[in-house]
Formats: C-alpha cells, sequence, structure tokens
C-alpha cells in the first residue's frame, strides 16, 4: 500500500465549472496506461527471479501505480459520467500488448531495465508536476500531487536499485544514454496513443498517426522550461552524467525548442 488512498482525495471540492475537455480527454489515457501497472509489476518480478526483496518492491510498485489509474478513473468519471473506464480498459488491454511474462528485459540487462524504468518516472514525475500547474479543478490538481510525489519517489527506488544493478553487472554510460534515450523515443510508440484512442474513440477504427498526434498535442501543451530542466538533470543523473552543468543548461534549452517546435506543428494540424 502506498502512502496515500483514495479516501485521501477531497472529492466533494469537484467544481464542474472548472473542467478544461481537453485535459478530460489526457486523463482517461492516463488512467488506463497506470492502471497496467500491476502488468509492468509482473514483469520486473520475471527479470529478478531470485530476488525476493526486489520482488516485493516491485508489486507495492505496481500497487501504486494502480491506485494512480484508479483515482485518475474516479476523477474522469466524475468530470464525465458517460466515460465507462472498464469498458475502455479492456479495449486497450486487447489492442496494446506486450509480453509482460518474458523473463528477459527488452534493454538487455537489469541495469539497463533500471535506466528505462528511471526514465518513464521522469516522464510521469514532469507530466503529473506540469498537468496540477495547469489544471483548475482543485480534486485534479490534488490527485496530481499525490501522484507527482510518488513518480518522483519511484524514480528514486530505481535510481538505487540500477546503482546495485551496476555494481553486479556494469553497464558502461554510452549503453545507459543509448538505452534512456531508446525509451525517451518510445514515449510516442503506441501505448499512450492507443490509451488515447481506447478512452476516448474507441467506436471507430484506430489509426495510429492520428492519435499518437491527438495525444501528444495536448500533452506537449502542458509542458513549461522548468519541467523539461528538471526532468533532463534527473535523466542525467540517471545515465551518470553531470546533472546540473553547463551540457544540463544546454540540453534543456535544445529539448524545450524542439517541443515548442512540435508543439506549434501539431497545433497548426489540428486547426
Ligand atoms: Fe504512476
Ligand atoms: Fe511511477
Amino acid at each position: 500500500m502506498g502512502l496515500w488512498t483514495l479516501d485521501d482525495i477531497p472529492w466533494d471540492r469537484f467544481d464542474h465549472k472548472k473542467l478544461d475537455p481537453e485535459i478530460v480527454r489526457i486523463v482517461k489515457a492516463a488512467a488506463l496506461v497506470e492502471h497496467n501497472g500491476t502488468a509492468y509489476a509482473h514483469h520486473l518480478c520475471r527479470i529478478f527471479a531470485d530476488d525476493p526483496a526486489f520482488q516485493k518492491t516491485a508489486r507495492r510498485w505496481g500497487e501504486e501505480e494502480t491506485q494512480h489509474g484508479r483515482a485518475l478513473a474516479r476523477w474522469a468519471a466524475l468530470a464525465d459520467p458517460d466515460f465507462d473506464f472498464d469498458r475502455a480498459f479492456l479495449r486497450f488491454q486487447a489492442g496494446y500488448r506486450v509480453d509482460f511474462d518474458s523473463p528477459r528485459s527488452r534493454r538487455g540487462s537489469r541495469a539497463g531495465e533500471m535506466v528505462a524504468r528511471c526514465i518513464v518516472e521522469v516522464g510521469t514525475s514532469s507530466y503529473y508536476t506540469a498537468l496540477r500547474e495547469v489544471a483548475a479543478e482543485p480534486v485534479l490538481q490534488e490527485i496530481c500531487r499525490h501522484i507527482a510525489a510518488d513518480e518522483l519517489r519511484h524514480y528514486r527506488l530505481f535510481y538505487k536499485t540500477l546503482d546495485r544493478c551496476l555494481a553486479q553487472e556494469p553497464i558502461g554510460r554510452f549503453a545507459r544514454v543509448r538505452i534512456a534515450l531508446g525509451r525517451v523515443a518510445e514515449s510516442e510508440d503506441d501505448e499512450l496513443a492507443y490509451a488515447y484512442y481506447a478512452a476516448n474513440a474507441g467506436h471507430l477504427p484506430y489509426d495510429r498517426r492520428h492519435y499518437t498526434r491527438a495525444y501528444a498535442r495536448r500533452a506537449y501543451a502542458l509542458y513549461r522550461p522548468h519541467h523539461i530542466e528538471r526532468g533532463i538533470a534527473m535523466l542525467l543523473k540517471a545515465v551518470g552524467l553531470t546533472p546540473n552543468g553547463r551540457f544540463s543548461l544546454v540540453a534543456s534549452r535544445l529539448v524545450w525548442r524542439a517541443m515548442r517546435y512540435r508543439a506549434a506543428r501539431l497545433a497548426k494540424m489540428a486547426a
């Protein structure tokens, strides 16, 4: 069990007048992805088959991710009473398939898996921080505050585990950078696009390109430079580079510009 439960959320403060329909759409998608946490935890338990202590930690982590999904789903149902989470989740699971039962990490090693997990937590902690700052609806703000704190704690957990894995099976900085960049690139793969589709348009045929853009346009609009700076520092730390040096500053500016360019292009295409 995590540090908070759904009972800690002030649901009675929900304010319909402060809803933004664009935000409701991406929250529905996030609820589906988060709710898949147990499946990812199972995969980690398979990869760390001889480490019962880490398996216990991974299962707790998976429960926390699933709770994120439950909180976001309950909020989405308040925002849109027609939202059928169970149906959308079945659709998501049926259409987005990963071999969660594989005992091997796609990243080639346990250390590589931990680099990738760190990158995911960098992404989620930045995302929920940005969403909390943009959202006007007070219950969503509170949910995002709790989730962002969890995601930061998850980053620290995987970073600590990465350190331990590196002591047993060292992988170089170059390999870590490659894995990290590969995982960042995957943020535009099918998972988020399919979740966005399953949550918002499941009655229509799936068009990967269309839904990748539909999700990305709404998600990119949330970010501000300070989210990128913090995310880049966390990423650099995970790959063994100085998190707060000159390189970090330059990289943050470049990423921010690239994101702004992409966000503007996506907005233009949608207009
Ligand atoms: Fe999460
Ligand atoms: Fe997390």
